[in-house]
């Protein structure tokens, strides 16, 4: 499938809750955001269905989102009964790792095949200030459990919030030599949080990994993905680094998804507005067909690009980050 742009879309984000254990201080103010009522969010009937027909217009990989995923309900029996569709070949999930350590062998039984986990440091303090509800030690062994249970290769996404420090790049250059783990540092998106500032830019943390001496930065292409992470290795290491510049440089020339959010509407695109109501159409007995021409419009509706520019006090994007799924 292509869009105006000629861009083949086969990869849909899908929000399954807008819900979250976590205030992450860049996502969320810290009362958090209203849920929305249960009766808004799509059953895992109504995604399975929604998959099944995009299937058929060529998706072929799913990540699941949120909020934080993991704290639906019933979300392995969902993921088992998505695996037994045998449409999506690449099935991962983004999540904040707290309540991985317990579930990895379970979501990995039931078809999931990859996770990509949000830790922006590795000091508790820091982790519990940036988080404000969540536990380093959690996140931390649900990183551990992930790597155990095979839901490989375990990207790392690390925010480049007025929090990152040199400390903590220190620690996620030793990492890399540690465990096998893809260091993904993103530029912090002024979008729905209250309180975040940007950090530290892409090329300041390439240069301070070149002077922290461990060998030049590498070039590579990953095996999986092919999101807007550019890759690189350091001699010798397990793991990799990847960057992620929404913001200095857009990678909106190859995008190649659309979002599902947890209340039924396609967004086109993360950083805008639109989007196309779905969930209408499934409760009020639309054909696949019809289901299907939504989907397309979507896909018309995609943008050529962003108008986030680094001297962008704040976006125009109404939703949360919780609210769309990252
Ligand atoms: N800027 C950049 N990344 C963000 N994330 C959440 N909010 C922001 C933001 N404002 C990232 C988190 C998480 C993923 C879902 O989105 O790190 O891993
Ligand atoms: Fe939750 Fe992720 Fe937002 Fe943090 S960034 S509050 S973990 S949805």
């Amino acid at each position: 499938m292509i869009d105006s742009f000629n861009r083949a879309i086969d990869y849909l984000r899908v929000s399954v809750t807008d819900r979250c254990n976590f205030r992450c201080t860049y996502c969320m103010p810290d009362e958090g955001v209203s849920p929305l009522p249960h009766a808004e969010i799509l059953s895992y009937e109504e995604i399975l269905r929604m998959i099944r027909i995009v299937g058929h217009l060529g998706v072929r990989k799913v990540r699941l989102t949120g909020g934080e995923p993991l704290v639906r309900k019933g979300i392995t029996g969902f993921i088992s009964r998505l695996t037994a569709l045998n449409i999506i070949t690449d099935l991962s999930m983004t999540t904040n790792g707290s309540l991985l350590s317990g579930m990895a062998q379970e979501l990995k039984k039931a078809g999931l095949q990859r996770v990509n986990i949000s830790l922006d440091t590795a000091n508790p303090e820091k982790f519990a200030l940036i988080t404000r509800r969540g536990r380093l030690e959690e996140t931390l062994s649900g990183i551990k459990n992930a790597l155990a249970a095979g839901l490989t290769p375990v990207k790392l996404n690390v925010v480049l919030s007025e929090h990152f420090t040199d400390d903590d790049l220190i620690y996620f250059v030793d990492l890399i030599y540690r465990l096998p783990v893809a260091v993904r540092f993103i530029e912090y998106m002024p979008i729905g949080a209250d309180k975040a500032g940007r950090g530290y830019s892409v090329a300041a943390v390439k240069e301070r990994i070149h002077k922290l001496g461990k060998g030049l930065l590498q070039p590579i292409a990953l095996d999986t993905g092919n999101g807007p992470a550019r890759y690189y290795r350091l001699p010798g290491a397990l793991g990799s680094f990847g960057f992620i510049t929404p913001i200095s440089e857009h990678f909106c020339g190859q995008c190649n998804r659309l979002r599902l959010t947890a209340d039924g509407k396609f967004k086109p695109c993360l950083l805008s507005n639109t989007e196309i109501d779905v969930k209408t159409a499934l409760r009020s007995g639309a054909t696949d067909e019809e289901i299907k021409q939504l989907f397309l419009q979507a896909v018309r509706a995609k943008p050529s690009g962003h108008n986030l520019c680094p001297t962008d006090k704040h976006s125009e994007v109404d939703r949360r980050m919780s609210q769309i799924g990252g």
